[in-house]
């Protein structure tokens, strides 16, 4: 077989590699203010773009401190038809949300930075960074 053609399937399937462990499909929703003292880090300030995760990633606190890239990938709620700013964000995880209706309540901060807040929830993607 050709040394390219291997090179090539290499490639492809490094990118196939590449796309399953790029993102995974959940919610957002946001909170304000973002609640000290948190669960994780009690009355230390965590910073500007937090989340809280609900209890598939929380894992009983195992997340803390784990730094997700959360991007809208569209409205989650009817309304809002097109909430996305086409950005992402790198969100640190600092508290434990079980009654949440999505995978991570995000800071105001955070989730202004990818969606217009007004969407109130929006569909996502994630990743652990
Ligand atoms: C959850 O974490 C706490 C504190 O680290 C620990 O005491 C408890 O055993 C853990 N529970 C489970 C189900 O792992
Ligand atoms: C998030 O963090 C990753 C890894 O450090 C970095 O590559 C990426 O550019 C960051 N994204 C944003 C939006 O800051």
């Amino acid at each position: 077989m050709a040394k390219s053609l291997l090179v090539a399937m290499a490639m492809a399937m490094m990118a196939l590699h590449a796309s399953f462990v790029a993102a995974v499909p959940g919610t957002a929703s946001f909170s304000t203010p973002s609640g000290l003292p948190s669960a994780c880090f009690g009355p230390v300030d965590p910073g500007v773009f937090l989340a809280a995760a609900s209890g598939e990633i929380w894992n009983n606190g195992s997340a803390c401190g784990r730094r997700y890239m959360v991007t809208c990938t569209g409205p989650a709620n009817a309304g809002e038809t097109n909430p996305c700013k086409g950005t992402s964000v790198n969100v640190t995880i600092v508290d434990y949300c079980p009654a949440c209706q999505a995978t991570f309540d995000l800071s105001l901060d955070a989730f202004a930075v990818i969606a217009d807040p007004n969407a109130g929830r929006i569909n996502i993607e994630y990743t652990q960074v």
